[in-house]
């Protein structure tokens, strides 16, 4: 009996070890990513390998048919899933069941300084990604806000490195935990549209160490799987295959193990792509092709041009290699990996999340006498003005724009929240930009107006006077110029008339509520005459219930400036001694040479160096409570640059009701080398209080806070002496500040 046990069992271990045997690793999902990696490649041929490193459609690239190896699928973008697109067009496919959630803009997400909102954020946009089947969502972008006139400010968050390193890495976590890959954008310097494609930015090495990639190293060292390159220029190389970005800094000295994917016809050069540090080619627009022409993927710099030159001997396949290698470790961390969850689209979860963005990114700029919020004792009248709270804002705006499920707008929202409470009336007041189209996505909505600009003011006027309250809600709106991709602003001013219009309103209602939508900061030439100022962003489908919850006071705004708003552009670096929009080259190569002067003083670190009083300054954010600030202390006045020093400070709720306080710590460094700002931002909390509560904030100071990048160093280095650290409820309302001197 025993025999025969002993030789079943034999049996059955030789059946399951040849059972075992019959998966090979690639497939083997027991397997630890990189053995399956390093067997896929080693079972490919070259012509599969180059299959996998270009698009072989306008948003996939080929799997391998014959490995079992699937496609991979990315989409745009930071806001929310893009809908189907043709094969080979931008234009959309026209299916019926890939709506999505329009998420806030990544200015509100910025604007919330909510390290818990952003995971939320990245969490849910993943699923919807996720469901739909892509297995890269492009985005979430982080180019600095040097100016405000860049058309795409409204999809990055914002001008501080710090916040915005801080504020993405949730995003990217949330996103990746649903086994789709975040892909950063648009590595690198892309801080302006204009020129998009030909701007050769020159910009000092502190510069760009200390401003311009801190949220991009962020993301590299918490492990995005991939980046974008951007289309612009640095030292005469374009950024989708650059030497001195991708190769020493990105693979180099980060260490980055993931794929770098170009934006769509960034890739310019074959030899250039090969060496530069591209791993995998989409959107070109081949030599002799016509754009979309059906077989244009052949003719990609990646595609049979390189293959040509390993045929000919002329180059090897070591970088061939490399990149395929990057590309087979992002497809076993997205498609390729069978335990990611399935999940989820236009689930009410999600409805929820873009509301509490929104609700936690929207920001009380001013609130004299305390007009908001509105008191709705009494059957109130309330009159809305403004096309913005009646347009739809998440169709447009380029490679973001959404087919969103619903959208509510402003005046939808106030509506459904005020009804039986007010009587809810509508002017036009203005009329902007009546399309509502983008790829074949319409809005449905026909703005048509032919009114004059003096017939619109005198409806809006004649509605505003008897009003209890007048919510004028305008902006900018994502047509060209006016925050849109591929287009920068003319200037800082509102478009369409609309300053007219609000001095109007001011001039025959004192309650006056501006609720000014856009990514990119405006000048307010009324903002003595208007008591309430709401900077309420993009926020997408729930746009108008986190609006009207917010004015009505079911929501305590706790938004704070992700970015300065100028009073004047001559305030900003880049348009006072930086170079904006650039000086075109006269070589014939249509390269625009533009020089960031301002180094890095770029934003709040301009306004301090120069004493410029902004508009708003860049960190302020009211509530309808208060909060008090107690005396700050420091755990050592004295220790090593390896020390760390412990700041306290407690906070209070003094007001009467439940508010959220985002307490900010700047650093200081009063004795340097080298020119620095009078201050950076070196930490932030977001913290809930009670009425009459009290938390004790602390933040950690240590080496990297008291660092300055020395170029010729090559190195970040510290300067011993005396430092400051200041906590403040904004950039320019600093509470208290402590001195510590590092030995
Ligand atoms: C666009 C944008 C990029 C986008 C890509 C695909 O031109 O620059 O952000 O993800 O192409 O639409």
């Amino acid at each position: 009996m025993k025999k025969l046990t002993s030789l079943l069992l034999s049996f059955s271990f030789a059946a399951a070890m040849t059972a075992q045997a019959a998966v090979p690793v690639y497939l083997d999902r027991t397997k630890p990513i990189e053995d399956r990696v390093e067997d896929a490649l080693s079972r490919m041929t070259t012509e599969e390998k180059i299959a996998i490193i270009h698009a072989q459609s306008k948003f996939s690239s080929a799997g391998v048919p014959r490995l079992g190896i699937p496609e991979l699928w990315t989409d745009d973008g930071p806001h929310g899933v893009r809908p189907e697109v043709l094969w080979d067009e931008w234009d959309q496919a026209g299916w019926t069941n890939d709506s999505c959630i329009a998420f806030p803009a990544l200015t509100a997400l910025a604007a919330s300084w909510d390290r818990d909102i952003s995971r939320l954020y990245g969490k849910s946009l993943g699923e919807e990604a996720r469901y739909r089947k892509k297995d890269v969502i492009l985005g979430p972008g982080v180019n600095i806000y040097r100016t405000p006139l860049n058309g795409r400010n409204f999809e990055y968050m914002g001008e501080d490195p710090y916040l915005a390193a801080k504020m993405v890495v949730p995003y990217i976590k949330g996103l990746q935990s649903n086994g789709v890959a975040a892909c950063l954008k648009h590595f690198a310097l892309n801080n302006n549209e204009v020129n998009r494609h030909t701007s050769n930015v020159i910009v000092d090495d502190r510069a760009l160490y200390e401003i311009y990639l801190p949220a991009f190293k962020e993301a590299v060292d918490s492990g995005v799987w991939s980046i974008m390159g951007a289309y612009n220029l640095y030292k005469d190389q374009h950024l989708c295959h650059n030497q001195y970005i991708l190769n020493d800094i990105l693979k180099g000295e980060w260490g980055f193990d993931g794929a770098v994917i170009s934006d769509w016809g960034g890739t310019h050069d074959t030899e250039q792509a090969i060496h530069n540090g591209l791993d995998i080619e989409f959107g070109s627009w081949t030599n002799g092709l016509s754009q979309g022409t059906s077989n244009a993927y052949d003719n990609y710099y990646l595609a049979m041009p390189y293959l040509k030159l390993i045929k000919a001997g002329k180059v090897g396949t070591k970088e061939l290699d490399e990149k395929a290698r990057r590309v087979l470790r992002l497809m076993y961390r997205t498609v390729m990996d069978g335990n990611r969850p399935y999940g989820s689209l236009c689930s009410p979860e999600h409805s929820d999340a873009a509301r509490r963005i929104g609700q936690e990114g929207i920001v009380l700029l001013a609130n004299r006498g305390n007009v908001l919020p509105m008191k709705l004792d009494g059957h109130k009248k309330v009159a809305v003005i403004g096309e913005n709270a009646i347009k739809m804002m998440t169709v447009g705006g380029g490679s973001s724009s959404l087919k969103a499920k619903y959208e509510i707008s402003p005046l939808d929202g106030l509506r459904k929240r005020l009804a039986g409470k007010a009587d809810v009336v509508y002017a036009r007041g203005y009329v902007g930009d009546t399309t509502g189209e983008y790829n074949g996505v319409t809005t449905g909505q026909n703005l048509a107006d032919d009114r004059t600009p003096e017939e619109l003011i005198a409806e809006a006027v004649a509605v505003a006077k008897d009003a209890d309250y007048v919510i004028f809600v305008g902006g900018l709106n994502k047509d060209n110029h006016q925050d849109c991709e591929d287009s920068d602003r003319a200037g800082l001013e509102l478009p369409y008339n609309q300053d007219a219009l609000i001095e109007a309103l001011a001039a025959v209602n004192p309650n006056l509520v501006v609720v000014n939508i856009s990514g990119n900061a405006v000048a307010m030439p009324w903002v003595d005459k208007v008591p309430a100022i709401v900077q309420a962003w993009f926020l997408g489908s729930e746009g108008g219930n986190a609006i009207a919850s917010v004015l009505t006071g079911d929501v305590n705004p706790s938004g704070k400036l992700p970015m300065t708003f100028p009073a004047r552009l001559s305030d900003v670096g880049a348009h006072s001694v930086g170079q904006y929009p650039g000086t075109p080259r006269n070589d014939g190569s249509k390269i625009v040479d533009i020089e960031y002067r301002e180094g890095i003083f770029v934003g709040y670190r301009w306004a301090d160096k120069n004493k410029i009083q902004p508009l708003f300054p860049f960190g302020h954010g009211l509530s309808y409570t208060t909060f008090d600030y107690g005396k700050a202390t420091i755990d050592k006045t004295e220790g090593t640059a390896d020390d760390v020093f412990t700041i306290s400070i407690p906070v209070t709720n003094t007001g009467d009701r439940a508010g959220r306080e985002i307490v900010q710590l700047y650093v200081s460094d009063l004795k340097t080398t080298l020119p620095r700002p009078v201050k950076e931002l070196k930490g932030f909390k977001k913290i809930s209080l009670e009425p009459g509560q009290t938390e004790t904030v602390t933040f950690e100071i240590s080496r990297g806070d008291l660092s300055y990048f020395d170029a010729d160093k090559h190195a970040w280095v510290v300067d011993p002496g005396k430092f400051e650290a200041l906590v403040g409820a904004s950039s320019r309302d600093i509470r208290s500040k402590v001195a510590f001197k590092v030995k």
